[in-house]
């Protein structure tokens, strides 16, 4: 198959100009002014702005979690975000403590094999850190193509490591050239404001924002980098949602040193008031929780300063019915929303039809940033020759409004319903095949490739 997109803008992180993209099987062939080719198809992007493929580096399907699973799995979730021009996602493998990463391996490769649309890769979440364990990290490296080591600093007793863990697993990742990525909260100081709020009758989903406020990721971020300064591992700091964690970082490069940030388009975008509204709060119930409009502010212009590197958005879908799991008890609500769909499109909405941003910024953050700190640039990540022609065909001026109705994520409720979006992702191409036209995907499942990592540096940006 072959495909001509004709006089197209062309975007990436660092340019933007009109040509034509001429693509070959799974590769982009040439790029140039009026190009010459006989081909299969041709695509007239008149208008259109062209795009890398968006990469979601922040994604749980069909995960077990809260006594239940993430509604969407690898063939709902990744078609979804085709819809939404995102062409690849990183799932998170979660290690079951006291078993070993190759067993939680084998169990996400079920989830995913023959079942993924679009291509995917996973983190390895390090739940349970011992020698063992170190010697899996450096085989997930060297032989499975995973690079990046998840950890947590809160949900304890399933999820979290200590510190000492911690610095252990990042002086192994460092010395074999791995990223250790962090969900930054305190969980002790958050488990006993529950506690006590539990014990005072306090049970709506607004306990949830109360119980984690901004000091607990604050000071969790500044914890994190002071260890990755320490041992000199790369480290990134999932779903950052406030300033003062910001800040922590900020200071951290007045040492020089680069911790690499990702915010996700709810904190952009959505505020704390939304868990004013009693047990319909429980539709934004996350970990981190929204915050203030001043922490909006703080993220948008981190990305403009290069503190925020990627926009993900930690989509962690739960149906209603699984929400009200914590209908009596805020601590029972499944933590997570639907996202994958619109990232791209919300993003550019506010970002840059709303000019908060540039149009080479919204492809860094929504797709560059990531190939790069993740170990898969130029292969994904860039419109050049030789590159995966993973590609978005974008209208720019397309007004649609989001609804639970029309959206393909396996949720029974938006996060956004009745929000408009100035621009609208048209035709999608992964590997050289037309996946979304017409609002239809045309790809089925098992199409999506698990995509093998190299290595990271400290240095990608
Ligand atoms: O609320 C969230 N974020 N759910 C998914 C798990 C996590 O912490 O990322
Ligand atoms: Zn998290
Ligand atoms: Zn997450």
């Amino acid at each position: 198959m072959s495909i001509l997109i004709k006089n197209g803008q062309i975007v990436t992180a660092s340019e933007s100009y009109i040509a034509d993209v001429y693509i070959e099987a799974e590769k982009i062939i040439a790029i140039g002014k009026d190009l010459d080719y006989q081909a299969d198809k041709i695509i007239d992007a008149t208008d259109k702005l062209v795009f890398p493929g968006g990469i979601d580096p922040h994604v749980h399907l069909d995960m077990p979690f809260m006594g239940t699973y993430s509604s969407d799995d690898y063939e709902t979730g990744t078609r979804a975000a085709l819809h939404g021009g995102t062409t690849m996602v990183i799932d998170f493998i979660l290690q079951t403590q006291g078993d070993t990463l190759h067993n939680a391996l084998k169990t996400w490769q079920q989830k995913s094999h023959g079942k993924a649309i679009g291509d995917y890769s996973y983190h390895m979440a390090v739940t349970d850190f011992n020698d063992d364990v170190a010697k899996e990290v450096v085989a997930m490296i060297e032989e499975e193509g995973i690079s990046s080591f998840k950890t947590f600093m809160a949900y304890k007793g399933a999820l979290m490591i200590d510190d000492g863990q911690m610095v252990q697993l990042m002086k192994v990742v460092k010395k074999h050239g791995g990223l250790v990525t962090v969900h930054a909260t305190n969980g002790d100081m958050i488990d006993s404001l529950i506690a006590k709020n539990r014990a005072l009758g306090n049970l709506s989903p607004l306990y949830h924002y109360l119980s984690q406020p901004e000091v607990t990721e604050a000071e969790a971020s500044a914890r994190f980098a002071d260890m990755l300064n320490y041992t000199g591992c790369p480290g990134y700091i999932v779903h950052m949602t406030c300033e003062g964690a910001l800040n922590a970082v900020r200071k951290a490069t007045q040492r020089n040193q680069k911790v690499f940030v990702e915010t996700c388009t709810q904190y952009l975008m959505l505020d704390a008031s939304l868990y004013e509204n009693d047990f319909e709060g429980a539709k934004w119930v996350m970990s981190p929780p929204l915050r203030e409009k001043k922490d909006q502010a703080a993220l948008w212009s981190g990305i403009n300063q290069g503190l925020v590197q990627v926009v993900g958005t930690d989509h962690c879908p739960f149906m209603w019915e699984q929400k009200k799991m914590g209908k009596d008890d805020f601590s029972k609500i499944p933590n997570g929303h639907p996202a994958i769909e619109h990232r791209m499109e919300l993003l550019f909405s506010e970002g840059v039809h709303k000019g908060k941003i540039s149009l080479t910024k919204y492809v860094e953050v929504s797709s560059t940033n990531a190939a790069k700190i993740f170990g898969m640039y130029p292969r994904k990540g860039t419109i050049a020759i030789g590159s995966d022609a993973d590609i978005v065909i974008f209208d720019p001026k397309k007004e649609h409004t989001i609804s639970v109705e029309t959206h393909h994520m396996n949720c029974d409720y938006s996060a956004y319903e009745g929000q408009k979006v100035t621009g609208k992702t048209e035709t999608v191409i992964l590997r050289g095949q037309v996946a979304i036209e017409n609002e239809e995907c045309l790809l089925n499942a098992g199409h999506g490739q698990f995509i093998p990592r190299g290595k990271t540096s400290k240095t990608v940006i």
